[in-house]
């Protein structure tokens, strides 16, 4: 039996996941499908219960329905719990088991692309989303010094501030006075909204004005379409090192695919095809 495995989410138009993934489960010649179910709200609940029939294996979940998809699921493994949030279903023996490989993901990708280990550093999380809830977790697991949420929407940033103590963790709005200060001293700024995305309505924009980029700092957008963002553009102009969100994307993905194939994922194959998509979608 062919099994199936697929990524859900709304719009689909632009998910490079099916390219990688399809690339890796080729490489390894297993008899498996990855497929895009584009899913309109309303409809997550129905296509969850199908999940968990035998011929699939589980999927990715992405925007909007990280954290919807975690109110569906029969088990959270303790990752995601925290978090708050999933990006990857499991099917075990007819139950979802719900997981969240952006906080590992992530990390990967800043150690080993970004060479920053965060012990001990001050860093700076742009968003309190789901993505921002995964990397903020993420930085205090690893012993980072303080993280500052900056979002536009004050009271999610309180909230998620309120959640990583003991850390010392501080929460701000764009506006507020305290913004330049937590930019000034940080050593690391990661942006976990959408604004820069390609085909957004903030497509061209950046979430930082290049006066506060941090020189000091490794700026890191989790956005990877297009590959310099105005961010990273401006943070270049600034002389920060840069990294962009391709390598997270294909680590998450990479993690995910352990989960359901139980093989490891070759992970030339899948950065070479993310790439390539990446062209292609552009
Ligand atoms: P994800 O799961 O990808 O993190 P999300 O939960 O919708 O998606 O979070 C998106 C993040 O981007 C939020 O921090 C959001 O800010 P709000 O909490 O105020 O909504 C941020 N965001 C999205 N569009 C934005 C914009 N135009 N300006 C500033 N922040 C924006």
């Amino acid at each position: 039996m062919t099994r199936l495995v697929g990524v859900i989410g709304h719009p689909l138009g632009h998910s490079i996941s099916p390219a990688f993934q399809q690339a890796a489960l080729d490489h390894l010649g297993l008899d498996i499908r990855y497929q895009a179910w584009d899913t309109p709200p309303g409809q997550v609940a129905n296509l969850m219960l199908r999940l968990r029939g035998p011929e699939h294996l589980g999927a990715s979940v992405t925007v909007p329905y990280k954290e919807v998809a975690l109110g569906l699921v029969d088990d959270l493994d303790g990752l995601a719990r925290r978090i708050g949030a999933i990006n990857t279903l499991v099917n075990r023996e007819g139950k979802l088991i719900g997981y969240n490989t952006d906080a590992g993901g992530f990390l990967r990708a800043l150690k080993e692309e970004g060479g920053f280990q965060p012990r001990g550093r001050r860093a700076v999380v742009l968003g309190a989303g789901g993505a921002a809830r995964a990397v903020a977790f993420a930085l205090a697991g690893e012993g980072a010094a303080s993280i500052a949420i900056i979002n536009r929407t004050r009271e999610r940033a309180l909230a998620l501030a309120e959640e990583l103590r003991p850390v010392e963790a501080q929460a701000l709005a764009p506006q507020d006075p305290g913004v330049a200060r937590a930019l000034g001293g940080c050593h690391l700024v990661v942006n976990c909204t959408s604004v820069g995305m390609r085909h957004s309505s903030t497509e061209g924009e950046s979430p930082l004005k290049a006066e506060l980029i941090p020189p000091q700092a490794l700026v890191y957008d989790l956005v990877y379409n297009p590959p310099l963002t105005p961010l990273l553009r401006a943070a270049q102009g600034r002389g920060a090192r840069t990294l962009g969100g391709l390598a997270m994307l294909v680590y998450q993905g990479a993690e995910a695919f352990q989960l359901w194939t139980g093989r490891e994922a070759p992970l030339e194959v899948m950065m070479r095809a993310a790439r390539e998509a990446l062209e292609r979608v552009a």
